[in-house]
């Protein structure tokens, strides 16, 4: 995600399970001197290796019959140890396969087609929706008029490699790619008050490496809307996959709810949720699922870097993501070894991911977004580094 996550470690009292929580870590990418400064300095205090997260195991069964499907997001492979991840997946088990990438694939058009490249020799289908790194211009700014124009590009690329980025159905499965972008309205919880958080503009790249025509602004609802509608003309193909389809997977980068990141108390950036999330998808996921969700559905996301598997209204939101390597070093979502993560074989939708850090402590303790005492690692944090 193009958000500066801070990480700390944090044991959670409440959790019902005596285990020692390690890492919340989040790919914020801080712009400002004073805030990355003050994150080298919050390195020392925090040991990465004071509490590994427990190892989520590989969902994948080779006996399977037909295709399967695996889902992975946030590739980020303009760094190196991800690019090498992308590269030591098997040229041969996934041959029959089909693989969700739920964006954030890379910074670079270059990498982009690289990695899609490398995936499509491995995958028999490879679907994709942009994320906000792949729209970003810091290295590319001369190529593209502006974000949107790169993402014509990007979807040309697909075209030509063979990667899908319209709704199908693949062995009886519906696969539908949704676009989104995020907006700051999306945050309807109570904001936290009393410490200096760095503003949108600060703590998030999108802002100054995104570039949008007139008329369109990063963080707007117009700029979510935009992308929403960019969904309509496909419409026609998710109502014969309605109609045809017992499973359907749909997919984003963007989140569709709030209920599926951390409160902002428990989080370094607090304000995380302005820029993370649409409501407008949620609406277009309820149009395809329906509003009161059925066993049947799925909806796949990405962006917070936060590994994620729940049941909200009758629809399953999961995210896989390989998130950076600096996060995958804390092991803060499980290790990577269960990834991509097989979420649909033999005609059924995979079990639960296992053990799910945060959707896991989310169900079982409430969400009390009205409580904006902050975590301790968070006092922790804004005591000794702002
Ligand atoms: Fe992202």
């Amino acid at each position: 995600m193009a958000l500066c996550l801070y990480s700390a470690c944090l044991p959670l009292p409440q959790h019902p399970v005596n285990v020692n929580f390690s890492c919340l870590s989040h790919g914020l990418g801080l712009i400002n001197r004073s805030i990355s400064s003050s994150r080298r300095r919050r390195r020392s205090i925090i040991s990465p290796s004071r509490s590994l997260r427990s190892q989520i195991l590989p969902s994948a069964r080779p006996e399977t019959i037909g295709s399967r499907v695996f889902v992975v997001s946030d590739l980020h492979t303009d760094y190196i140890e991800n690019m090498t991840w992308v590269r030591s997946l098997s040229s041969n088990i996934y041959k029959k396969d089909v693989l969700i990438v739920a964006g954030d694939v890379a910074e670079t058009c270059s990498n982009f087609v690289l990695t899609m490249s490398l995936l499509r020799e491995r995958f028999q289908h490879v679907f994709f929706v942009p994320g906000n790194h792949d729209l970003w211009l810091r290295r590319e700014k001369h190529n593209y008029f502006d974000s949107l124009y790169k993402l014509d590009k990007l979807l040309d690329a697909c075209e030509r490699l063979g990667v899908e980025t319209k709704p199908s159905i693949v062995d009886g499965l519906g696969i539908i790619p949704l676009y989104s972008w995020y907006h700051e309205s999306f945050d309807e919880e109570r904001d936290i008050t009393g410490i200096r958080i760095p503003s949108l503009e600060m703590a998030c790249k999108d802002f100054h490496v995104c570039r949008w025509p007139d008329g369109l602004e990063n963080g707007e609802s117009s700029l979510a809307l935009y992308f929403d509608s960019m969904n309509d003309k496909n419409w026609n193909t998710v109502k014969d996959i309605q109609r045809r389809c017992s499973h359907t997977v749909s997919f984003s980068h963007f989140i569709p709810r709030l209920e599926l990141c951390p409160e902002k108390r428990m989080l370094f950036y607090p304000n995380l949720p302005k820029i993370i999330g649409s409501n407008f998808l949620e609406t277009r996921i309820r149009s395809i699922h329906g509003d009161v969700g059925n066993p049947s559905a799925c909806h796949v996301f990405g962006h917070t870097h936060f590994c994620w598997d729940t049941t909200l209204d009758g629809i399953r939101y999961v995210q896989a993501p390989l998130a950076y390597p600096r996060e995958r070093k804390r092991r803060m979502n499980g290790g990577d070894d269960w990834l991509p993560f097989c979420i649909y074989a033999d005609g059924c939708f995979a079990e639960k991911l296992s053990p799910c850090y945060w959707s896991d402590y989310y169900a079982v303790n409430p969400r009390t977004p009205n409580c904006t005492e902050l975590a301790p690692w968070v006092a922790r944090f804004y005591a000794k580094t702002l």
